[in-house]
């Protein structure tokens, strides 16, 4: 039985009092609520100090993006290894906001992925296609080439420690989710992809499902075979909403 699992991804939003003031509201409102594991990916300056709030709950910590290189002249750049040493439980990569805003290649993230793993940080691997592409009816195609090309890199056997996450671009930030049917089909998809691969790697792989997830739409995701919880942006930063998703695991 894979756990349910609810990331936060703060994207670059908050400051160190609006932080401490939400993950306050959140530790208190998860109270009872064991059985799902929940992660917030707040901005990198913010990590020693939501590290340090979340030390005495079961709040996880994550980043939201990481350096494919181990060190060196980067200038700019966080390694994994800096994250390790935080405590940074694990780390974003391929959001499709990295991939279209900062040319984040398949490549790439394939490199990210495995510069995490490296540290012991599990990545939370994102694919997802834009709305051209759904058009065009080139979903599959896309998700599988993204998801390829770190299973060629890293191995189908690295997905034991590391969680992937469906985001189809045009739901993310719109206010347009997909159908809990829509996004089942591609998570079912994903796990047959690498159940072709690995049986056991794919049963056990949490497949999170990101786009415009708020509390009146998360049941109805939730509870989709293929889905295991949800990577969450906007309503994350509501306490009460982010809550409330989050009790929408418990079923
Ligand atoms: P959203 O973002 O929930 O605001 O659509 C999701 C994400 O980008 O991970």
């Amino acid at each position: 039985m894979r756990q349910k699992m609810v990331v936060g991804n703060w994207k670059m939003h908050g400051s160190a009092e609006q932080i401490q003031q939400l993950l306050r509201d959140v530790i208190r409102g998860l109270a009872g609520q064991e059985s799902t594991a929940v992660g917030v990916c707040p901005p990198y300056p913010y990590l020693p100090l939501v590290k340090q709030l979340c030390a005495e709950s079961d709040v996880k910590v994550g980043a939201q993006n990481v350096s494919r290189h181990e060190s060196g002249a980067f200038t700019g750049e966080v390694a994994a290894p800096m994250l390790s040493d935080l405590g940074v439980d694990f780390a974003i990569v391929g959001h499709s906001e990295r991939r279209e805003l900062y040319g984040e290649t398949n490549d790439i993230v394939a490199e990210k992925f495995m510069a995490s793993q490296a540290a012991g940080i599990n990545p939370i691997l994102c694919v997802g296609e834009t709305l051209s592409q759904r058009d065009d009816g080139e979903t599959e195609a896309v998700v599988l080439a993204q998801l390829q090309a770190v299973i060629a890199k890293a191995g189908v056997e690295a997905f034991g420690e590391a969680a992937l996450a469906y985001e189809p671009v045009w739901a993310i930030g719109t206010g347009k989710t997909a159908t809990p049917e829509q996004a089942q089909e591609v998570h079912r998809l994903l796990r047959g992809y690498i159940a072709g691969l690995s049986e056991d790697i794919a049963a056990n792989l949490q497949i999170l499902y990101g786009g415009s997830v708020k509390d009146s739409n998360a049941g109805a995701l939730f509870t989709q075979a293929d889905i295991d919880g949800g990577l969450v942006g906007g309503a994350s930063l509501q306490a009460e909403q982010f809550i409330a998703i989050c009790a929408n695991t418990e079923n």
